[in-house]
């Protein structure tokens, strides 16, 4: 019962390629240095390589019985090259080793993560391109507010991933430390040289702490916060997609490859994956509440709690880059209705600003031309008609300020394209950010 409760190669045996890797980086170093000769080190070295072809083919399997992955890979060099295999625990603990395991799986990780977000936001890019001169309402309370581009409403998620690929970069940064030489807590009396075998594994610095060595899993927290923000990002786009897929919105057509029949009614086409994808924001999340209540009030240094930060990094890795995956390639494949985009910003007079900012370019202070406005859409309300259906003797009557060139401003067209400011929906400004946006995804990330 003991050793089923307490084992953890079920779940880390995936770290086994960092084990090996980190550990022929340190018997090397332990030769360099006359720890061990450097016969038992090539010795060693070459037992560590025949294992990683050995796992790799499938011919070597973990025993739960070994505990972890560490325990099952050295049980493995010492039954392939006899007791010398036991040198290579020389100057080291598991302590120091799982948490260089844990840094440099995550390593690996992030580049994939980068690879993944720059191709979601490669597809979000190519429809914004194609919906450039789409007009559709942009929306506040979730009410019709004043239209805005397709292409700007998209570009927002632009801006949001880009941010989490800054967010990565510092991520990568901080993982950056090699741990290895703290051994169990308090550094060893033989003379290792951990720059050495930060070097061999690509590491900047090497750790300033023995205790902080084995016992900081901020890393992990960071990456479960960043994991967060961009599941969090991702189930507000999949919601939107939810939502502009139904009937009442009419927006958008689910390519048929990502969507999914009902067993009962015949005519649905459900937004599963988008769904799928919202929902999934609650495990990542789920992880990170986990490792944050996991580590709250943990004594220094390593306590075996700490195992238990790796069924939850490994699912929200997981998670994510599943959903990442299908979102990659959902997006471009959306097919959306232009025309229905169109006729839902000229309804719900969407336009009223535009025509309170044209009062209020000829001098009418802005809230009162929002008045006169308002008293305009009642209006045209009350008879059930657009706003530019009124005539200019009405407009006239509840403001002299109005002229002929007004009904120009209300079409959605024409109020995106009057906009200015930086950031606006006019088309000019869209160009821009899709400009900004490509250049930024060519930069070394
Ligand atoms: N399986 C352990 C973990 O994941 C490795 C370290 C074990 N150390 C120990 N002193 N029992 O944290």
């Amino acid at each position: 019962v003991v050793e089923q409760f307490t084992e953890s190669v079920s779940f880390d045996w995936r770290l086994w390629p960092y084990d090996i890797q980190g550990s022929i980086a340190h018997a090397r170093m332990l030769g360099r240095q006359g720890i061990i000769t450097r016969e038992e080190a090539r010795k060693i070295i070459q037992g560590l390589k025949e294992i990683a072809r050995d796992i790799r083919a499938g011919r070597l399997a973990p025993r739960a019985e070994l505990e972890d992955v560490h325990m099952n890979i050295e049980a493995a060099l010492v039954e392939r090259i006899g007791p010398v295999g036991g040198k290579l625990h020389t100057a080291r603990s598991r302590n120091d080793q799982v948490a260089l395991d844990l840094r440099l799986y995550l390593r690996d990780e992030l580049e994939g993560f980068t690879a993944l977000l720059k191709g979601l936001l490669q597809g979000l890019l190519q429809q914004a391109q194609m919906h450039r001169h789409t007009p559709m309402p942009g929306y506040t309370h979730l009410q019709r507010a004043q239209p805005v581009l397709l292409a700007h409403h998209l570009l927002a998620y632009g801006w949001m991933f880009l941010r989490d690929l800054e967010r990565l970069r510092l991520l990568k940064e901080r993982l950056d430390v090699l741990p290895l030489g703290a051994c169990a807590l308090a550094g060893t009396s033989l003379p290792i040289e951990p720059r050495q075998v930060a070097q061999e594994l690509g590491f900047s610095r090497v750790s300033e702490n023995s205790m902080d060595a084995v016992s900081d899993r901020d890393f992990v927290v960071e990456f479960l916060c960043w994991a967060s923000i961009l599941a969090m990002h991702l189930s507000r786009l999949a919601e939107e997609l939810v939502l502009w897929s139904t009937q009442e919105f009419g927006f958008l057509e689910l390519p048929d490859a990502f969507a999914t029949g009902s067993s009962i009614m015949p005519q649905k086409k459900n937004p599963d994956v988008a769904e799928l994808v919202r929902a999934r924001t609650a495990r990542v999340y789920g992880a990170l509440m986990g490792a944050l209540t996991m580590l709250k009030a943990l004594p220094l240094s390593y306590n075996r709690d700490l195992q238990e930060d790796k069924p939850l990094l490994f699912d929200a890795v997981d998670t994510l880059k599943a959903s990442l995956q299908v979102m990659a390639q959902m997006l471009p494949a959306l097919k959306f209705r232009p025309e229905r985009l169109l006729q839902a910003a000229q309804e719900d007079y969407s336009t009223a600003t535009d025509m309170a900012e044209y009062l209020a370019e000829r001098g009418l202070p802005f809230r009162e031309a929002h008045k006169v406005v308002g008293q305009a859409v009642l209006k045209a309300l009350r008879a059930g008609k657009p706003l530019q259906a009124l005539t200019l003797k009405e407009l006239k009557a509840l403001c002299p300020l109005f002229e002929q060139d007004v009904y120009q401003r209300l079409s959605p067209q024409a109020s995106v394209r009057a906009k200015r400011s930086r950031g606006s929906s006019s088309p000019q400004e869209v160009a821009r950010q899709l400009r900004a946006l490509r250049q930024a995804l060519r930069r070394k990330w």
